[in-house]
C-alpha cells in the first residue's frame, strides 16, 4: 500500500435547511470522526474539514414557507448544526459556511477557470417558468409523477421514493411548487460540465483503479458509467447562490452542487496557508466521507470537475455509508420523522457516548439498518453497562479496596496474563487493520472483545477468592487488569466523544 505523507479528510456539508439528526451522524460523521481521531493518534499529518452547504433550493423554499429571508434560515441552522457537531465531539479542524466570502471567490474562481479553459458545453433551452411568480423552476421547485415508479409526489431533480436522478423536464404533470400552476415553457442559455466527455477517465479511474472501493460505491459509480454519462448542468437560473462570474451568466447563479464540494477546499484555505499542498499534491491521501445519495456527486461529477481543472488530486476514496432507518421508517426532515440530535441531548444529558457507540455498532456501513430504542436501550445495558463498564467498575473498586488506588506492583507473569495481556496487542492491531479499510463497526467490536476478555480473566483468576490465601498473586493478577483497562480506554478513544488527552510527563 502506498504510504502518503498528509492526509485530507472531508465529511459531506450538511444542508442548512434543518438540524442533524441520527441518520446524519451514523452515516457520515461518526464514522469520518472515528477515522481521524484514529489518524492523530497516530501522529499523522490530517487536516479533517466540513462546513454548511448553504445554498440550493430547499433552503429558499424553506425561507419563502416562513416568509424569512434565505440568509435568516441558514443562519438559523448553522448554529445549531454547529453546535451538535461540538456537542457530540466530532471534532473538524475547521466548520465554514459556504455563503462565507472566501467560498464565494473560491467557486467562482474554479468556475471562470473551466469557462476559459473551453471545459463548459453552452445550451440554449427550453426550462419550465412560472408565470405568476416570475420565475424559472429549477430543482425542487418544480414536481410531479415520477416517469420511473409512479411517484406523484417527485422533484425537478430526484424521486425521493425509488432515488432517480430526474430533469424537471422529466416529470409527469409537472407543477409549481411555489403557486402549483402548470408552468410554461421559456428559453434560457445554461453551462453544462460535459460528463460524457470525460467518461473513458472515468471508466479507467473508478473501474479499473479503485476495485477496492466499498462495492456499494463501486456498483453505483458502474452502473451511472454503463448507462452513459450526460452532460450535466452547473448553472441556475435562481437569486440565491454563487452569482456565474461571467457577463452572460448575469442573474445565474452555480449550481448548489457545483459549489458546494467545492466548500471542502474553502474550508481547507480558511485555515491552513499552505492548503494547496493538501489539495495539490499526490503526497496527500483525499478521503471523502458522505451518505449514499451523494456517490454519483463524488465519485463522478466533482471528479470531473477537478480533473478539468487540472491542479488537484482526486479521491483516493469515498466509503459512503447507506441509509439508517428509525424505527422501520425512513429518516425524513420534511416529515420530521428522525430523532434530532439536540433533542436526544434533552432527554440524554451527557450521553452522547450511548449514541457514539450505539451508531457505531450498528451503522449502515454495507447496507440499510434499522434504528430502534429497544437496540439502544439493549446494547447500553448488555454491552456499555454489562461488559465495558462492568469491567473498569471491578478493577477500579478490587484497586481501591485492597490498595489504596495505587497499582500494584506485579510478581510473575503467567501463562494466563500473558495470554490475556497478548489480547491487547490483537486488539490494537485488528481495531487498525479495521479502521484503515472503514470498517469502524468491527473495529468497535475488537475493542469491546478487549473488556470481554478482561472480564473473562477475572472470572477465571477470582482475585476476590484469593486475596486471604495468596495476596501476592493478587497484586500480579490486578496489576494485569489495570494494563488492559489502560489500553481500553486508548483503544476506544477513536469512538467517544470525550477525548482523553495526554498527560505531559515532568
Ligand atoms: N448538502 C449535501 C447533502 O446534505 C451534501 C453536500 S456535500 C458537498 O446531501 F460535497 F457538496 F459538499
Ligand atoms: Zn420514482
Amino acid at each position: 500500500m502506498k504510504k502518503f505523507k498528509r492526509h485530507l479528510v472531508t465529511a459531506a456539508l450538511p444542508y442548512t435547511n434543518g438540524p442533524v439528526h441520527i441518520g446524519h451522524l451514523a452515516g457520515v460523521y461518526i464514522p469520518a470522526d472515528i477515522y481521524v481521531r484514529y489518524l492523530r493518534m497516530k501522529e499523522e499529518d490530517v487536516v479533517f474539514v466540513c462546513g454548511s452547504d448553504e445554498h440550493g433550493v430547499p433552503i429558499t423554499l424553506k425561507a419563502k414557507n416562513e416568509g424569512v429571508s434565505p440568509q435568516e434560515i441558514v443562519d438559523r441552522y448553522h448554529a445549531i448544526i454547529k453546535q451538535s457537531f461540538l456537542d457530540f465531539g466530532i471534532l473538524f479542524d475547521n466548520y465554514s459556511r459556504t455563503s462565507n466570502k472566501i467560498h464565494h471567490k473560491t467557486s467562482s474562481d474554479f468556475f471562470k477557470t473551466l469557462y476559459d479553459k473551453g471545459e463548459f458545453l453552452e445550451k440554449e433551452s427550453e426550462q419550465y417558468f412560472d408565470t405568476e411568480a416570475n420565475q424559472f423552476l429549477a430543482d425542487r421547485y418544480i414536481k410531479g409523477t415520477c416517469p420511473k415508479c409512479g411517484n406523484p409526489e417527485a422533484y425537478g431533480d430526484q424521486c425521493e421514493k425509488c432515488g432517480s436522478t430526474l430533469n424537471p423536464t422529466d416529470l409527469i404533470n409537472p407543477k409549481s411548487t411555489i403557486s402549483g400552476n402548470t408552468p410554461s415553457l421559456k428559453s434560457t442559455k445554461h453551462w453544462f460540465l460535459p460528463l460524457d466527455k470525460h467518461e473513458p477517465f472515468l471508466k479507467e479511474w473508478i473501474l479499473e483503479n479503485h476495485k477496492e472501493w466499498k462495492s456499494n460505491v463501486y456498483g453505483q459509480c458502474k452502473s451511472w458509467i454503463d448507462s452513459g454519462l450526460q452532460p450535466r448542468a452547473v448553472s441556475r437560473d435562481l437569486d440565491w447562490g454563487v452569482p456565474l462570474p461571467i457577463e452572460e451568466g448575469k442573474g445565474k447563479v452555480l449550481y448548489v452542487w457545483f459549489d458546494a464540494p467545492i466548500g471542502y477546499i474553502s474550508s481547507t484555505k480558511e485555515i491552513k496557508p499552505n492548503w494547496e499542498e493538501y489539495w495539490k499534491s499526490d503526497e496527500t491521501k483525499l478521503v471523502h466521507f458522505i451518505g449514499k445519495d451523494n456517490i454519483v456527486f463524488h465519485c463522478i461529477v466533482f471528479p470531473a470537475m477537478l480533473k478539468a481543472h487540472g491542479e488537484f488530486i482526486l479521491p483516493e476514496n469515498v466509503p459512503a455509508n447507506e441509509f439508517l432507518n428509525l424505527e422501520g421508517n425512513k429518516i425524513s426532515t420534511s416529515r420530521n420523522w428522525a430523532v434530532w440530535l439536540h433533542e436526544y441531548l434533552e432527554d440524554f444529558k451527557d450521553q452522547q457516548d450511548v449514541l457514539r457507540y450505539v451508531l457505531t455498532a450498528n451503522a449502515p456501513e454495507t447496507k440499510d439498518n434499522d434504528f430502534t430504542w429497544k437496540d439502544f436501550q439493549a446494547r447500553n445495558n448488555n454491552e456499555l453497562v454489562a461488559i465495558l463498564g462492568n469491567f473498569i467498575n471491578r478493577v477500579v473498586v478490587l484497586v481501591n479496596k485492597y490498595y489504596e488506588g495505587i497499582v500494584p506492583t506485579p510478581n510473575n507473569l503467567e501463562q494466563i496474563d500473558l495470554a490475556v495481556l497478548d489480547e491487547i496487542n490483537i486488539a490494537k492491531e485488528e481495531i487498525e487493520r479495521n479502521i484503515e479499510n472503514y470498517k469502524f463497526r468491527e473495529a468497535l467490536k475488537c475493542a469491546m472483545q478487549l473488556a470481554r476478555a478482561g472480564n473473562k480473566y477475572l472470572t477465571e483468576t477470582e482475585p476476590w477468592k484469593l486475596i486471604k490465601e495468596n495476596p501476592e498473586r493478587v497484586k500480579t493478577i490486578l496489576y494485569v487488569c489495570i494494563q488492559i483497562s489502560g489500553n481500553i480506554s486508548i483503544l476506544f478513544e477513536p469512538f467517544y466523544q470525550i477525548v482523553v488527552f495526554k498527560l505531559e510527563s515532568f
